[in-house]
C-alpha cells in the first residue's frame, strides 16, 4: 500500500521533472514520441538558466555530441541528430561550470515499412509536422522560414537519358534555405536529383492525397499520398507503359512508389530502401528459396530450386541474378509480372537458357 502511494508520488515528481519549461533549458523542438520516416531529426533547445554552459545529447551505445552554449547574448542552440529504426532514446543532460543542472529525455521513433518490426510505431507516439507557423516563429529570428526560390540562381537541365522532363536545378543548392536544417536528407550515397538539388517542393507541394488528405493544412510543405502523380511529373511515359501491363503489382497500383523507392536518397542502387532481393522477400519471404521458380514449372517432378541470387544474371550483363531478372516489380504482360508475354510461365526460362 505504501509501496503503491511512494510510486504515485515518484511518478507525479518525475513527471514535473520532464516537462517542457522546467529546470536550466527548455526543449523547443521536438516533442517527444514524434514518429520519423527519415533517419534524422533537429534537436532545438532554450536556455532558461544563465549558469547553464553545455547540453550532452546522450544517444544509444553511447554516443554524446556535446553543445557548447558558447555565444553570449544566444539562448537557443540547434543540432541535428541520426536516428536509428525503432525508438531512439535520447536523453538531454544540463551543465553548469561545476555540476549538472537537469537531465531530460525524448523517445523519437523511425519507422520504415520495409523493415520488419519497425513497421507501425508504439501506441502513444504520433507523426508531428513542424512547418506550421506557431512553429515556424521559434526559428524566424535566425533562419530564414520563407524561401524565396526566385531570388537564387539557377541553371536549365535536359535530363534525356531518364526519360524525364526538362526542369530548372539550383545552381547552388546550399543556397536554398531548406538546406541548413535538412542537409543531412541527401547524405545517403545515391542521392535522388530532385532532392540532391534541393527542389523540394517538387513533391512537397503542401497538398494531401487520396492517404494523408486528413493532413492537409497541417504542414505547408506535406506531399500527395499517394505519390506517384509528383514522380510521373518528371518520369514521362512510364505511367502509361506500366499501367497498361495485364499484370500488375498492388504496392505500384497504389502509387506508393516511396514503399520501395527513398525519394530523398538511398544507399542503393535505384535509391531503394534495401538491396532487390532483400527488398522482395520483405513481402515474400516464402519465395526467398527459389523452390517455386521449378516447382511450380510444369513439366517439372522434382522438388529442385532455382538460384535467385548470388550468380550473373545472363539476361542482364554486369548485373547479379535477383527476383526482378525475372519478374518486372512495376508490372508486365506475362503472368506473375514475369519478363515474358503470355500465360505461360516458363516462357520466361529462355531469357537465360537458350535452347
Ligand atoms: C538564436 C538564433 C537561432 C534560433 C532562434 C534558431 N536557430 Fe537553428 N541555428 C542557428 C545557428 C547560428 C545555426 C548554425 C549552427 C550553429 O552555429 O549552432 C543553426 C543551425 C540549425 C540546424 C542545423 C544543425 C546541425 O546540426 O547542422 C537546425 C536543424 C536548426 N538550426 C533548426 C532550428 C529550428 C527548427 C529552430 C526553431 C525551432 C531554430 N533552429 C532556431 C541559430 C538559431
Ligand atoms: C530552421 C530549420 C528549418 C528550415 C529552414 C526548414 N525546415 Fe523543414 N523541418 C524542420 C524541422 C525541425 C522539421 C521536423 C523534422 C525534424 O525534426 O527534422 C522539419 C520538417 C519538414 C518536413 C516534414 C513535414 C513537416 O512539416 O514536419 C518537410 C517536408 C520539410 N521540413 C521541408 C522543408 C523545406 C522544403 C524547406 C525549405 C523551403 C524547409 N523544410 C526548411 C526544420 C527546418
Ligand atoms: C521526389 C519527391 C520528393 C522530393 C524531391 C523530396 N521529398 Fe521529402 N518526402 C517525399 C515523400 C514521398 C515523403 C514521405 C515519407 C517517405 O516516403 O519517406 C517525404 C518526406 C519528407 C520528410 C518527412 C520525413 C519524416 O521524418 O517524417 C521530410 C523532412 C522531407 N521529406 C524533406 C524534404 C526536403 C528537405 C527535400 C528537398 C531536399 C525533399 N524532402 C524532397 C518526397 C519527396
Ligand atoms: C523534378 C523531377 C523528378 C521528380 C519529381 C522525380 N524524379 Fe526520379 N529522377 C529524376 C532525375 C533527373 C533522375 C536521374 C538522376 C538520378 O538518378 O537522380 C531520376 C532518377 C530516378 C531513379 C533512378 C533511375 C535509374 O535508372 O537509376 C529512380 C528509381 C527514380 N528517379 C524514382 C523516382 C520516384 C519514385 C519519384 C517520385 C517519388 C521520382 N523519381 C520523382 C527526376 C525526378
Ligand atoms: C515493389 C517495389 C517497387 C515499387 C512499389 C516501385 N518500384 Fe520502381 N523499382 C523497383 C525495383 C526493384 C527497381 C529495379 C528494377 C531492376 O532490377 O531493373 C526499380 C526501378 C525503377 C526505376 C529505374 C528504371 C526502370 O524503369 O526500371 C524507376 C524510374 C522507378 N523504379 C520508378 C518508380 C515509380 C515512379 C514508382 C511508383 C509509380 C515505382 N518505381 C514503384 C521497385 C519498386
Ligand atoms: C511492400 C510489400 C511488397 C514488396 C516490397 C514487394 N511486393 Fe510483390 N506483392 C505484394 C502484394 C501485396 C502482392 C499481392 C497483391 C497484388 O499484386 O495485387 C504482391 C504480388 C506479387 C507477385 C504476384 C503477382 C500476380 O500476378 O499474382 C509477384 C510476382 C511479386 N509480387 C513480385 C515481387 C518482386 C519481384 C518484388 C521485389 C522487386 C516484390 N514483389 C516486392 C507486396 C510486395
Ligand atoms: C529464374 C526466374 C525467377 C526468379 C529469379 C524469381 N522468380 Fe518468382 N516466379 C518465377 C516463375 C516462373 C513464377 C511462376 C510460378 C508459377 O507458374 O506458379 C514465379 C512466381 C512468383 C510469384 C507469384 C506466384 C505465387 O505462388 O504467389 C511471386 C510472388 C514471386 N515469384 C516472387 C519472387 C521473389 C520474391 C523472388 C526473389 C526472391 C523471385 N520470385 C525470383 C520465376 C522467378
Ligand atoms: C534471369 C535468368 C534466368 C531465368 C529467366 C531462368 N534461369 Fe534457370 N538459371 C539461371 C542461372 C544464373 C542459373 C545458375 C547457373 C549456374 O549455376 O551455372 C540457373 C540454373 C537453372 C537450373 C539448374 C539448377 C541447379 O540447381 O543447378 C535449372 C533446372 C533451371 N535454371 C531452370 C530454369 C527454368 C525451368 C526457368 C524458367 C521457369 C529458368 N531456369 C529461368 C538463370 C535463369
Amino acid at each position: 500500500m505504501l509501496r503503491g502511494i511512494l510510486s504515485v508520488l515518484f511518478f507525479v515528481f518525475s513527471l514535473g521533472a520532464v516537462e517542457a519549461k522546467s529546470g536550466s533549458f527548455e526543449i523547443l523542438k521536438p516533442e517527444s514520441k514524434g514518429v520519423y520516416d527519415e533517419d534524422y531529426a533537429s534537436i532545438v533547445i532554450k536556455r532558461l538558466d544563465a549558469s547553464l554552459q553545455k547540453v550532452s545529447i546522450v544517444l544509444a551505445d553511447d554516443v554524446i555530441i556535446e553543445l557548447k552554449l558558447g555565444e553570449k547574448d544566444r539562448d537557443v542552440y540547434c543540432k541535428t541528430i541520426n536516428l536509428k529504426l525503432g525508438n531512439n532514446r535520447v536523453i538531454l543532460v544540463g551543465y553548469s561550470a561545476d555540476k549538472e543542472l537537469t537531465r531530460k529525455e525524448l523517445n523519437l521513433f523511425h519507422r520504415s515499412e520495409v523493415y520488419e518490426g519497425f513497421v507501425d510505431e508504439p501506441s502513444g507516439y504520433k507523426r508531428n509536422f513542424f512547418h506550421i507557423n506557431k512553429n515556424e516563429k521559434l526559428c524566424k529570428s535566425c533562419h530564414n522560414m520563407n524561401p524565396d526560390k526566385n531570388s537564387l540562381k539557377k541553371k536549365h537541365i535536359s535530363p534525356s537519358e531518364i526519360n524525364s522532363r526538362d526542369f530548372d536545378i539550383l545552381e547552388n543548392p546550399e543556397d536554398s534555405n531548406c538546406y541548413e536544417c535538412h542537409k543531412t536528407i541527401t547524405y545517403r550515397k545515391n542521392g535522388h536529383a530532385p532532392s540532391v538539388n534541393f527542389l523540394c517542393t517538387e513533391c512537397h507541394t503542401g497538398k494531401g492525397g487520396e492517404f494523408n488528405l486528413q493532413d492537409e493544412g497541417k504542414s505547408k510543405y506535406l506531399m500527395p499520398d499517394p505519390i506517384m502523380g509528383r514522380c510521373f511529373s518528371c518520369h514521362e511515359g512510364i505511367k502509361e507503359k506500366w499501367f497498361s501491363n495485364t499484370s500488375e503489382h498492388g504496392p505500384l497500383r497504389s502509387g506508393r512508389c516511396n514503399k520501395c523507392h527513398n525519394p530523398h536518397s538511398s544507399a542503393y542502387e535505384f535509391h531503394l530502401r534495401k538491396p532487390i532481393w532483400d527488398l522482395c522477400t520483405t513481402c515474400h519471404s516464402e519465395k526467398a528459396t527459389g523452390k517455386h521458380v521449378i516447382g511450380s514449372f510444369v513439366f517439372s517432378r522434382n522438388e529442385g530450386s532455382h538460384p535467385t541470387r548470388g550468380r550473373p544474371d545472363p539476361s542482364r550483363p554486369g548485373r547479379e541474378l535477383v527476383c526482378s531478372s525475372c519478374h518486372n516489380p512495376h508490372g508486365s504482360n506475362g503472368i506473375f509480372l514475369l519478363r515474358s508475354k503470355g500465360k505461360r510461365a516458363f516462357n520466361v526460362c529462355q531469357r537465360c537458357h537458350k535452347k
